[in-house]
């Protein structure tokens, strides 16, 4: 395993390690759960899992076990092939913009990081896996320079964070992206429709461009390629005129018209802005220009981040799992695990959450949508 020496601490031995999981859940992350409390046991480290984010530490009183759950070798016991997380998790409550009522009832940011520290302390924790996405190992980054030892999990959906050629739950999400494409083909073509499905994944399009190359679309809309609609609609003429009677169109929620603006419903303190609407706006778009077709649309939303992992995702949420415990036992912080195959890796977190990975517009995938000819909306 490749190795990052400026990234080991000396320090006191440890005794007692914590797992949090924070942000949207995904596929796998009972899987990383089960690798961190059973590999912990080998070292004869105990194992605490922080309910709800850092929710547990914050508001123990809110929890019957006190908000940190004993995660013993056999709590975690056949627990990899479930979605969700036993611990709960939350996008909301980011204790370094943490959402504080004023007395003048307005709601203002605050960094509460010091005070998380000093839970840490108090319950005599020695360091963090913390398993998240950008957001969720931002936080855990700047608790590692305030000398909390931690280590990082790469977690989301959307597989948009830097530093590891993939992040687990992608292929879930990917894999029932593509199933549900595969359903709609029949229903389309039986109505001789244009199906518009709108894919999460935020300002990133992996999830639409890979099931959408999978599923077999006309068009596929992704946010780092602004779509123009009379090219859509052109192309869906083209494929009518080819024999090709109904049409399956992927939006990202992230995608935007050429000169548009992302679809937001909600901006929110201390969270990241609610994207929707984006395929709503392309459907209605459509069915304007392609005034003989009928158009309808489908959300997938939270369907994607639902369900059991795929062997893939099971198999790397271990793999991450049991590394993150290797690296605190190597003497490693501020460092996430990394999937660089054959191997897992450490990089810095610094350099995981310094920039979003999103799809390169000229990428090979893009190339081979477009060879197949199917829209990318430009
Ligand atoms: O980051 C994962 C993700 O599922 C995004 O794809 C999506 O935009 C967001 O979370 C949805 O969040 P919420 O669960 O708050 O609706």
């Amino acid at each position: 395993m490749a190795g990052k020496t400026r990234s080991k601490q000396a320090g006191a031995p440890i005794r007692r390690i914590a797992i949090n999981t924070g942000g949207g859940d995904a596929p796998g992350l009972n899987a990383v759960i089960r690798a961190v409390a059973a590999c912990a046991d080998n070292h004869g480290w105990e194992c605490l899992g922080i309910r709800d984010g850092y929710n547990g530490l914050f508001k123990p009183d809110e929890y019957a076990d006190g908000g940190l759950m004993r995660l013993t070798p056999d709590r975690v016991d056949g627990i990899t092939h479930l979605g969700g997380t036993i611990l709960g998790t939350t996008n909301v409550g980011n204790p370094i913009k943490y959402p504080t009522r004023l007395p003048d009832g307005s709601l203002v940011e605050q960094d509460r990081s010091d005070d998380l520290i000093q839970c840490f302390r108090d319950n005599r924790i020695d360091a963090l896996v913390a398993v998240g996405g950008d957001g969720s190992l931002s936080i855990a980054n700047h608790l590692a320079k305030k000398g909390l030892r931690a280590v990082g999990v790469p977690k989301t959906i959307d597989n948009d964070l830097d530093q590891t050629v993939v992040t687990f739950g992608f292929d879930t999400a990917v894999s029932f992206a593509t199933e549900c494409l595969d359903r709609l083909h029949s229903t389309a073509q039986s109505h001789r429709r244009v199906m518009v499905v709108e894919v999460m994944g935020r300002y990133a399009g992996w999830i639409a461009l890979n099931a959408g190359i999978s599923g077999n679309a006309d068009a596929i809309l992704i946010p780092e390629i602004p779509y123009d609609l009379a090219s859509v609609a052109a192309k869906l003429r083209e494929r009518e005129g080819q024999g090709r009677k109904y049409a399956i169109v992927v939006v990202a929620e992230g995608a935007k018209a050429k000169g548009g603006d992302t679809s937001v419903i909600e901006k929110r303190v201390g969270a990241a802005d609610r994207l929707g609407g984006a395929g709503e706006k392309v459907a209605a778009g459509l069915s304007a220009l392609l005034t003989k077709r009928e158009t309808r649309q489908v959300v997938l939303g939270h369907l994607l981040r639902g369900g059991s992992p795929t062997s893939f995702d099971r198999l790397i949420s271990l793999r991450f799992g049991a590394a993150a415990v290797r690296a605190l036992a190597e003497g490693h912080s501020g460092v996430m695990v990394a999937l660089d195959p054959p191997t897992v890796r450490y990089v810095p977190l610094e350099k995981a959450t310094n920039r979003m990975k999103t799809v390169p517009p000229n990428c090979d995938s893009v190339s081979t949508a477009r060879e197949l000819g199917i829209s990318l909306g430009d």
